[in-house]
């Protein structure tokens, strides 16, 4: 061989394998943005337990790249977003958005990603918007949209009750839940005699609790999460209301029974996720997830997991490189994940189509006791992509 040839070679050979040997060694980078702290620190945590965990028994890499995390604690402060969200963006670079539980924080953060053309995944906030006027291409959601979670609420307590009154937090997660709570009670013949509502994340129940006294509907409708969940049970069962006004709610007794003790026994939910769910997948999430944690998993930690295995299908479609991004979307758009809920796939404004079940606290136990709506889709009328 000539020695220009040769080198010419080499110098080929070199590039090509410095080009692989970038793309192999970059680490796949995941932005994590949760509340760590504050009334839903616990729902982040869980989130990213579940997350790691889908990630871990994939081998934590694809194609050669690991997968690294960049967690920021967002403290449900919708001021805060815009900054956080750049800096994962930005700074870190990271290959995909995760986040969050608050509705306010995720809508900041949908438009950031929506500017940027960043990937994001949703794995609990539900604000209507994320997947409604706000839809796009990079943005998916593996939990469910605010409609969702309050319609199947609606349609539990039509088939129980004629009057309501609902309470809820003010802001998008309390008055868009409430909404689909209203839309399925009143199709189903019930009627909404009051809206009651308070600031988040205050638990000042109290005056409310008197108002729902004074009204005497059939049963009351609630929005409030994470630990604010274990003052509304307990201040309503103080107040001698739980044997005579029902307390419903999505998401009331989830993951807080130990702490809630006798105030949430024999409750009734409506949420997609329930304790007893009779699947392999199911049975075997909880196994994995209790050896990895040391505890029983909650929706939260299935919408961790859940958000994983939909960022997994994108990854595994092109084996690891991020840059194939358009590609990644229709594999995650086309995904039908076998999730411990259930089966679970993506409507075309990216929300999930999943079954809502009815749930009775038994225990320390939200156990399956029947279907409140079966496949339900969030119609998402003002998504246009
Ligand atoms: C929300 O802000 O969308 C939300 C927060 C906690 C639980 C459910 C929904």
């Amino acid at each position: 061989m000539q020695r220009n040839s040769f080198t010419r070679l080499f110098a080929v050979a070199a590039l090509a394998t410095a080009a692989c040997g970038a793309h192999a060694a970059d680490n796949i980078k995941v932005g994590l943005m949760l509340p760590y702290s504050g009334t839903f620190a616990e729902l982040g945590q869980n989130i990213t337990k579940g997350f790691k965990l889908a990630i871990d028994e994939q081998g934590g890499e694809v194609g050669g790249r690991t997968i690294e995390y960049v967690a920021v604690d967002d403290e449900s402060a919708p001021a805060k977003a815009n900054e956080n969200a750049n800096k994962l963006i930005k700074r870190d670079k990271v290959d995909v958005l995760v986040g969050t539980v608050h509705s306010g924080v995720a809508l900041t953060m949908a438009r950031v990603a929506k500017s940027t053309g960043t990937l994001m995944i949703i794995p609990n906030a539900g604000a209507d918007e994320l997947t409604g006027a706000l839809c796009a291409p990079n943005i998916f959601r593996a939990s469910f949209s605010n409609w969702q979670a309050g319609y199947a609420v609606g349609a539990l307590m039509a088939q129980k009750h004629k009057t309501a009154v609902s309470l809820a937090w003010r802001y998008a997660g309390g008055d868009e839940q409430t909404a689909g709570f209203k839309e399925a009670f009143e199709k189903g013949g019930g009627k909404v005699l009051r809206h009651l509502s308070l600031p988040f994340p205050s638990t000042e129940f109290q005056p409310l609790l008197t108002e729902i006294a004074t009204l005497q509907p059939d049963a009351t409708y609630s929005f409030v999460a994470g630990a604010a969940q274990v003052k509304l049970t307990k201040d309503y069962e103080a107040a001698g209301l739980k044997d005579k006004i029902p307390l419903y709610g999505a998401f009331l007794t989830e993951g807080t029974l130990e702490a809630q003790g006798s105030s949430a026994q024999g409750m009734l939910t409506a949420l997609h996720y329930a304790d007893g769910l009779d699947t392999p997948r199911n049975k075997s999430f909880i196994q994995a997830y209790k050896k990895a944690h040391g505890e029983d998993p909650d929706v939260f930690a299935v919408q961790g997991y859940d958000s994983a295995q939909l960022f997994l299908a994108g990854l595994e479609a092109v084996n690891g490189d991020t840059s194939k991004k358009d590609e990644m979307i229709v594999a995650m758009q086309n995904a039908k994940l076998d999730s411990p809920r259930g089966p679970l796939s993506f409507s075309k404004s990216h929300n999930p189509v999943m079954n809502m079940y009815i749930r009775e606290a038994k225990g320390n136990q939200n156990v399956m006791i029947g279907m409140a709506v079966e496949g339900l889709s969030d119609p998402s009328p003002d998504c246009k992509m």
